[in-house]
């Protein structure tokens, strides 16, 4: 790694500040996952680095960062979706957030001189809450750099284009295959506002297609920003999320696991090694159905239907119950006929990965539940 370690601090009582407090808990104080072996999100990385020998290894940039990082220097456009504060986490609105990929550090490290290079980090981001959604996951950036002249023989941009498109499809290709031996590859056209083309690379694995990473050839603006002569110098840039891949490979069923003190989940494992995980047993899961009109009538604002999201939701249940949530869906939604208000009914499914738990212990928390939705967020509960 080249740079220090620091994470900026998170006033997490700021209005701009949309964190909740076991998600700061992470940044701040968890040691990184991927730093510790044998864990295998540890593994996997440390896998991938050595199939990019000669690389620059960056590992720990701080989590926090400029907004203009992640999206505006990649010229991700001001009313993109993904600037919502019901998708990202800002720790000061609109300037500062948690990363919500690796991408963020691109620009920065080009200019600092990479041209070669693989970043690893935590990222960040509100979404839905499953067996393959955590609101913290993994990322790897990699980043490599042409120089096509001086000679003057691949001046024309176009063939530039295709020739840095053939390495990284060469190079991806070539990863796939030292991660999970033989197997069948696609690409997949892609778009990122990024690089161009854009694409996506696809493994067959268990009778389907699963989507591995996104890449493409970096925007020449890019490159501009970071002080090249883009006449003379072309890019690729790929990103993968290292929780999926080590899902597949090592036969982890709930991303969870990931986060477990568990010793039943750390013995399995051994520095440098991809082993079938053994679940150690599975518990019963509880299911608890909660409902809600989606706007709060005795405070006569029926505008907030438009406004409530179920991010909301998800922060709060992980608030209360932290990582015994292990699913939410919404089982129903309709409008009632005459005071044309919305009703959503939310499935949520508790379950330790690590032991049973009682129906008194649920209960508890489900009344905690109810408690801070009502108090929270600008609904009434059915
Ligand atoms: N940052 C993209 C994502 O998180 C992945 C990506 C990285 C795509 C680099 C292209 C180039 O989805």
């Amino acid at each position: 790694s080249t740079d220090a370690s620091t994470t900026s601090p998170i006033n997490l009582e700021s209005p701009n500040c949309n964190i909740p407090p076991h998600i700061a808990d992470r940044v701040l104080l968890t040691p990184k996952l991927y730093q510790q072996p044998p864990h295998p999100l540890c593994t996997i990385k440390e896998k991938i680095e050595t199939f990019f020998p000669g690389f620059d290894y960056v590992d720990s940039k701080d989590p926090i960062v400029k907004s203009t990082a992640n999206f505006d220097s990649l010229l991700i456009p001001p009313d993109h979706v993904s600037r919502s504060k019901s998708d990202t986490y800002y720790v000061d609105h609109p300037d500062v957030c948690l990363r919500t990929h690796t991408s963020a550090h691109q620009l920065e490290l080009l200019k600092q001189g990479h041209k070669e290079f693989l970043c690893t980090g935590d990222v960040y981001r509100r979404d839905d809450i499953d067996k393959s959604h955590y609101p913290i996951f993994h990322q790897m950036e990699g980043v490599k750099v042409f120089d096509l002249l001086p000679e003057g023989t691949m001046s024309d941009p176009e063939q530039n284009v295709e020739l840095v498109m053939e390495d990284l499809k060469k190079t991806l290709e070539g990863l796939a295959q030292h991660l999970f031996g033989p197997v069948e590859c696609r690409w997949v056209e892609e778009y990122f506002p990024f690089t161009h083309p854009s694409l996506e690379l696809e493994i067959w694995y268990q009778d389907d297609w699963m989507e591995v990473l996104g890449c493409g050839v970096m925007q020449p603006k890019i490159l501009q920003d970071a002080g090249y002569d883009t006449t003379k110098h072309q890019a690729w840039a790929f990103g993968l999320g290292l929780e999926r891949l080590a899902m597949v490979l090592f036969e982890i069923p709930d991303i969870r696991l990931f986060w477990s003190q568990d010793e039943r989940f750390w013995n399995q494992f051994q520095p440098g090694e991809i082993t079938k995980f053994q679940p150690y047993s599975k518990y019963p899961p509880c299911f608890k159905d909660v409902s809600f009109w989606v706007d709060d009538a005795a405070a006569g604002d029926h505008e907030a239907a438009k406004n409530f999201h179920v991010n909301e939701l998800n922060d709060l249940l992980r608030q209360v119950g932290g990582d015994l949530i292990e699913a939410v869906e919404l089982v129903d939604q309709f409008t009632h006929p005459k005071t044309n208000r919305e009703s959503h009914c939310y499935r949520i499914t508790y379950r330790s990965m690590d032991r049973s738990l009682t129906n008194q212990e649920i209960d508890a928390l489900q009344e905690q539940v109810r408690d801070k939705i009502s108090n929270q967020l600008n609904v009434e509960l059915r």
